[in-house]
């Protein structure tokens, strides 16, 4: 669905929160914010309608959302989100990483969802409207971000099963401590058999709540084996290595070759291809390409693969030490990070705190 509005058009109003927390709840939260647990003062509210395209950009108090027991995301689950985050540098300014990727990827899970799509401009603007009124819930210790959680659904009350004709889009936000405290630990991952994430011509590409709720059970199957996510394969033929609940997966081999699986039906991970990238800069050859979990098994237990890591915004990377499923398992619990693994997650996170030189462009200052 396309836009009438250019966005010059696009003027938030501004409605400061009375409420907004005092200095010392605010410093308590700060102090050990964990993940997705507190939010800022403040929201992005942007309507869509068939007749008039976006309009009415607010910036208001963070608050319970009125809806119409009949809103079709109640019923149909029409939405899509995305997750970024808020970085703050060491001379206190706040900048993003890559956000036209995740304007772009929303825009295509929009798409998928028969929802409108919010241009590019309109997204990178609402980042810095909200970060314009919540600047004090940046973090400064270190590996501490504000994580952003733009979001668009149906509203719509209406129980006939089309696309909505009324939409909202939505960012809020959360103070996010470092997720790794105690060094870089690598985890251990459970295989499921039993279920599938998406399928073929799904909705496994795009952002969308539907495919989490599907993932649920099968996590919390990995959580009852003592494992930190679930990996799902694919739904046809259960062969290859399709993407974690909520990260991809990648591969390093012996002779340097760093593989990561293709697939119509996985999410296209913004860490992931900015590692990559990243990757490729040192000379190394980047496979994207089917990976079998047979591939994975018996390159483990030759020793050409020598290293596996999960990637996404939450975490960064994270190194895989095994995975296990019903009747094997594939690797060593006790395995440590690989060094490929951490020198990556170092390089990414210092591009992404402003310690080393932006050279590939990927950052927007949001408070200026
Ligand atoms: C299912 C899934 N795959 C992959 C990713 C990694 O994507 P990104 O690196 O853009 O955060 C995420 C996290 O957003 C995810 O939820």
């Amino acid at each position: 669905m396309k836009n009438l509005l250019a966005p010059a058009t696009l003027q938030f109003m501004v409605k400061l929160n009375q409420e907004a927390r005092s200095e010392a709840e605010h410093a308590d939260i700060i102090a050990e914010p964990g993940f997705g647990k507190h939010f800022t003062d403040h929201m992005v509210d942007i309507c869509w309608s068939e007749m008039g395209s976006w309009h009415r950009p607010r910036v208001q108090p963070y608050g319970p959302i009125a809806l119409d027991p009949a809103a079709a995301v109640l019923h149909y689950a029409q939405e899509v989100f995305e997750g970024l985050k808020a970085y703050r540098h060491a001379d206190g300014s706040i900048w993003t990483f890559r956000p036209e990727k995740n304007a772009e990827r929303m825009q295509r899970s929009a798409a998928r969802l028969a929802l409108p799509e919010l241009p590019t401009e309109y997204f990178v603007e609402s980042l810095k409207q909200l970060i314009a009124v919540d600047a004090r819930w940046v973090p400064s210790a270190p590996e501490t971000s504000l994580y952003l959680r733009p979001f668009m659904f149906a509203k719509e009350a209406f129980l006939g099963v089309r696309p909505a004709k009324k939409v909202n889009y939505y960012v809020i936000a959360s103070p996010a401590g470092a997720y790794f405290t105690g060094g870089v630990t690598p985890v251990s991952i459970w295989v499921t058999t039993d279920y599938a994430r998406a399928g073929r011509g799904g909705t496994g590409a795009a952002k969308t709540g539907g495919n989490y709720a599907s993932s649920l059970v099968a996590q919390q199957e990995a959580y009852d084996h003592g494992c930190a996510q679930v990996m799902f394969l694919d739904s046809e033929t259960s062969e290859y290595i399709e993407e974690l609940g909520g990260m991809n997966v990648v591969f390093v081999y012996r002779d340097g070759r760093v593989v990561t699986p293709e697939s119509s039906s996985i999410l296209e991970g913004i860490t992931r291809d900015s590692i990559l990238q990243l990757a490729e800069d040192r000379g190394l050859t980047v496979e994207q390409r089917r990976v079998s979990i047979d591939e994975v098994r018996e390159g483990v237990a030759s020793g050409d693969i020598v290293e596996m890591f999960a990637c996404g915004t939450a975490a960064v990377v994270t190194p895989i030490a095994q995975f296990i499923a019903d009747g094997y398992a594939i690797g060593d619990a006790d395995a440590p990070a690989g060094e490929l693994t951490l020198s990556l997650r170092q390089e990414l996170t210092d591009i992404q705190y402003g310690r080393i030189p932006d050279r590939h462009g990927w950052l927007t200052r949001l408070d200026a």
